[in-house]
């Protein structure tokens, strides 16, 4: 999979062997060929409303929330996931949505891209209701048939930025009502993901929810999240740790 990913930048480079990419990467630490390698191998499946038994858990969190809300989509790829945010603020708060904000972000500014675009097949948003599609999006005509792109209000709710969870910092505009950090951990040792879920706590409001992918446990970080059920995680309070 490596072997496939880099050898298309090899190919755009015109360098015949990995030994030459290597020695053209280190040569210049600060190159944006650093960023191309990176965003060669990342894997960025998503699609709208995956894995959605969050989304209505996420509607009735958000009632409950002070507003204005805020969520964080900490693997944000090329945009489904913080677009479903969106719109699921929408349904639930209504006209108090456009308030709300999303940050969406990701290490891959190719995905980044796509994202702020805001443009999809038909395809990929295939297995939504007529009336979510309505409600949310442009259908394309012309040059732009088979294509939709998200409308500009809820467009203008989600904020795009490249972060890497690894980072020692994040430029970040916190407390969160909501983090969703979902089908990223996988790439992760437990060490590494403890130390990003001791990070996430601070950036949280009081009940904040995380929300985790189908096959990611944060259970060991228990004195941190309780888990709720269904990959779905409730900030422990102070209160609740002193009262242990
Ligand atoms: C499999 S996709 C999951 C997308 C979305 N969260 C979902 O569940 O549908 C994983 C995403 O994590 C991003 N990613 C990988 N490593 C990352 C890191 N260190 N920091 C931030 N994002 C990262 C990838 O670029 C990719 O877009």
């Amino acid at each position: 999979m490596v072997y496939s990913r880099l050898a298309r930048r090899l190919r755009d480079l015109g360098l015949k062997e990995f030994s030459a990419y290597l020695r053209y990467l280190e040569s210049d630490p600060n190159s944006e060929e650093w960023q191309s390698f990176t965003n060669a191998l990342t894997t960025n499946l998503t699609a709208f409303f995956r894995e959605a038994h969050h989304f209505p858990v996420l509607a009735e969190h958000a009632k409950k929330c002070p507003q204005p809300v805020t969520v964080w989509c900490s693997a944000a790829s090329t945009g489904e996931e913080p677009y479903s945010i969106a719109m699921t603020l929408i349904e639930a708060l209504g006209a108090r949505a456009s308030a709300a904000c999303v940050v969406a972000t990701d290490i891959d500014t190719q995905v980044l891209a796509k994202g702020v675009a805001g443009v999809f097949t038909t395809e990929q948003v295939s297995k939504l209701s007529p009336e979510r599609l309505k409600r949310f999006f442009l259908r394309g005509s012309g040059a732009h048939a088979g294509k939709v792109r998200i409308r500009p209000e809820v467009a203008a709710m989600v904020q795009f930025s490249r972060l890497n969870l690894l980072d020692p910092k994040w430029a970040l505009k916190e407390p969160f009502d909501a983090i969703f950090c979902r089908n990223v951990m996988i790439y992760f040792d437990k060490p590494t993901q403890g130390k990003i879920l001791q990070r996430f706590a601070p950036l949280m409001k009081p009940h904040g929810l995380l929300f985790a992918g189908h096959s990611e446990n944060f259970s060991f970080a228990n004195q941190t999240f309780r888990l709720r059920g269904q990959t779905t995680y409730e900030l422990v309070s102070n209160r609740t740790k002193a009262a242990a």
